[in-house]
């Protein structure tokens, strides 16, 4: 009797966590069960967080970083003969990989490389991306240099995008190349997800600067996010539930990144806040226009979601939603011509592959040598999941052409 009871409970609660880590996903995608597990941890992470965010245990985000950070120290590789330092650069706390002394004194190629996170998980010195910068150090033979910017929510918009141009102006600078051996024509700025919003929006804002002495030759950006003017692309739509990073949970960490409140969160979801009626928006609606910019194949069937009346007063409490800095899709076209060449690699299965791709088109006609990498059977944030136990095809195979295309082309 006991024993049945038992089993009974133990199919009931094996049924409940099926569904709860069920998630359709579309037929294309690469290992889906390993995906749906890794899905179901970090919801049930996250969901823990909100638990203790809802009780005041602490900022949901300042918790989930701690998780992250504690299971990110399982696997750490050092490298052979790399040499690894933490310092800081004019304040911002960054991590250079120098790979072993060539016998003749070469000046080297160099990455500077912005971690992703929702501007407010991980760090340069977790496994996920000292593995990344090691692989990166090694492979292409550079010195890369990671920045380790203040993470919300203990900082906000625009301190981030202000560490990493801060760090990356003092680098920059021709005597610190030589100290470290780099050549100042060969230097590339990259990063993943909110690390490839900053490195995009520093990008813009040092080719702008006519003192600067050093040009980047290449940008290299992963799966980006550059807009927050409309949350109804074809792919926000077509992923609204996607794993990893779902519609809602990329407008709370917008909202986050600019300290604002969770109660626009449902307003931003249906474009409330860039309608018809807000005169603010108006100037940008060309810029984001996905029904020229992305073509037939990917918009599908999705319709622009373009309310006459909003809410006005979402840009008046929160004006950074269409700040370039924030927001470099919206840069003018003056802008983007002075972009050096530039890799993005977009996923299908991410909320965010429109914003890669619109951002690629708007810089091919702005004149600037782009090259599109896409995705079709991955997902948003695999580029980091490389080691045991979060080992995806999809973090090697993108890992490898990011890797690649910097090789032939820096
Ligand atoms: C460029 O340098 C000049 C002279 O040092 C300075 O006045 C100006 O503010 C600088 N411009 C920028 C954009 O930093
Ligand atoms: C969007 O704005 C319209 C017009 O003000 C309003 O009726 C609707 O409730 C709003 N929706 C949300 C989710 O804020």
């Amino acid at each position: 009797m006991k024993a049945a009871a038992a089993a009974v409970l133990l199919a009931g609660l094996l049924a409940l966590a099926a569904h709860y880590a069920y998630l359709p996903l579309p037929g294309t995608v690469s290992e889906p069960w390993r995906l749906m597990l890794l899905d179901a941890s970090f919801r049930a992470a996250q969901q823990t967080c909100n638990l203790a965010h809802y009780l005041g245990l602490g900022h949901h985000l300042r918790i989930l970083n701690f998780i992250i950070g504690t299971f990110d120290k399982l696997n750490h590789q050092h490298g052979e003969g790399m040499k690894i330092t933490d310092a800081q650069f004019d304040g911002v706390d960054i991590r250079v990989y120098e790979p072993p002394a060539k016998a003749e004194k070469i000046l080297r190629r160099s990455v500077v490389y912005i971690h992703g996170g929702g501007w407010a998980l991980s760090s340069t010195r977790g496994s996920f991306y000292n593995n990344l910068c090691l692989v990166m150090a090694e492979s292409l033979d550079a010195v890369v240099v990671s920045i380790e910017y203040r993470l919300v929510p203990d900082f906000h918009f625009p301190a981030q995008f202000d560490d990493v141009l801060h760090a990356t102006r003092h680098f920059m600078r021709p005597e610190v190349l030589a100290q470290y051996s780099v050549d100042p024509s060969r230097i590339a700025i990259s990063g993943d997800s909110a690390g490839g919003n900053l490195a995009a929006a520093v990008c813009q804002e040092m080719s702008q600067d006519q003192n600067e002495t050093s040009r980047f030759k290449l940008q290299a950006l992963i799966y980006p996010v550059l807009q927050a003017f409309d949350f109804n692309t074809p792919s926000y739509q077509q992923n609204e539930f996607a794993p990893v990073l779902p519609r809602f949970v990329m407008v709370k960490f917008w909202i986050d990144y600019f300290n604002g409140n969770y109660e626009f969160a449902q307003s931003l979801v249906v474009n409330n806040h860039t309608s018809l009626d807000v005169s603010q928006a108006s100037s940008f609606r060309d810029r984001v226009d996905w029904t020229s910019l992305i073509t037939p194949r990917l918009r599908k069937t999705y319709k622009l979601v373009t309310p006459a009346t909003g809410k006005v007063e979402i840009l008046q409490a929160i004006p950074s939603l269409l700040d370039v800095r924030a927001a470099p899709l919206l840069a003018e076209k003056q802008v983007l011509r002075l972009q050096p060449k530039t890799y993005i690699l977009t996923c299908e299965i991410d909320v965010l592959r429109d914003d890669g791709i619109m951002y690629a088109k708007r810089l091919e006609e702005a004149g600037v040598e782009i090259a599109l990498d896409h995705f079709e059977d991955c997902f948003h944030g695999c580029m980091i999941f490389t080691i045991w136990p979060t080992r995806f095809s999809a973090g090697i195979r993108t890992r490898d052409h990011y890797i690649k295309w910097l090789s032939e082309n820096l």
